[in-house]
């Protein structure tokens, strides 16, 4: 088992306060998704976009990583061989839990990006949308998030690592969004094996290899204990 490959959702992130989005009073129970997770959304008003993410990153800033993030840091540091986590989360609590490897292919809060000129910076805690781009000075910044209807990040390299995988591994996600959802059968048709771990199963039977169900604080940890005995 050498090269292992670990996808994350909001799950993960859920024991640390962080709402997930498709749960019973889930983010996109609560917003309108067309409206703060587009671009058109973010075209028609950036302030209501802003004071969405703004409140998203400040509980991202207190909360705490759980022992679920710390158990994959936990493998990634004790376990010879590759493992690369790609999170859809765009909270930094495994690179606070100590991860190394890890692509956020859904962007992530703590960045600012550009939409005139593409420069990207650090956000602060409270964005503002008429604060002006220290590159170009247009007033169009954003958070570096992907919006739907926009491309994910490092989708070349998580090919790439999906195609090298023996172990792929879905954590804490409903695999409703594309294309993190068909990253298991990328990895399957590269001969790797599969295992979900997720509060449920989340799709149709069999699908994985293996599914291991209950909160992500307890399996998790269990699941790596168990790679590393
Ligand atoms: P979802 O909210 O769609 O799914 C979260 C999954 O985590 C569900 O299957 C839950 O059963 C599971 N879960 C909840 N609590 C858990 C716990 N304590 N332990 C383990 N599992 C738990 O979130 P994502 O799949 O991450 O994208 O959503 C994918 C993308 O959709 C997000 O990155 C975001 C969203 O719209 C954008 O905003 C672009």
């Amino acid at each position: 088992m050498e090269r292992i490959v670990i996808l994350t959702g909001a799950g993960i992130s859920a024991e640390s306060g962080l709402g997930t989005f498709r749960d019973k009073d889930g983010l996109w129970t609560r917003y309108d998704l067309n409206e703060v997770a587009t671009p058109e959304g973010f075209a028609r008003n950036p302030r209501l976009v802003h004071d969405f993410y703004n409140a998203r990153r400040a509980n991202a800033l207190d909360a705490s990583p759980n022992a679920a993030h710390e158990a994959l840091a936990r493998l990634e540091r004790e376990r010879a061989g590759e493992l690369l986590i790609v999170t859809q989360n765009v909270d930094d609590l495994h690179e606070r839990a100590g991860s190394r490897n890890v692509l956020h292919m859904h962007g992530a809060l703590a960045g600012a990006l550009c939409a005139a000129c593409d420069h990207r910076w650090p956000a602060p805690r409270a964005m503002d949308p008429d604060a002006p781009c220290p590159a170009c000075a247009a007033p169009r910044t954003r958070p570096d998030i992907v919006w739907f209807g926009e491309i994910p990040y490092h989708m070349d390299q998580i090919a790439e690592a999906l195609w090298q995988a023996d172990l792929f591994v879905s954590i804490g996600t409903s695999g409703e969004v594309y294309p993190a959802a068909g990253f298991v059968q990328e990895a399957q048709a590269a001969g790797a094996e599969t295992l979900e771990i997720n509060l449920e199963p989340s799709r149709v039977p069999g699908l994985f290899d293996r599914v291991i169900a209950g909160p992500a604080t307890d399996t998790v940890p269990n699941w790596v204990a168990e790679m590393l005995a």
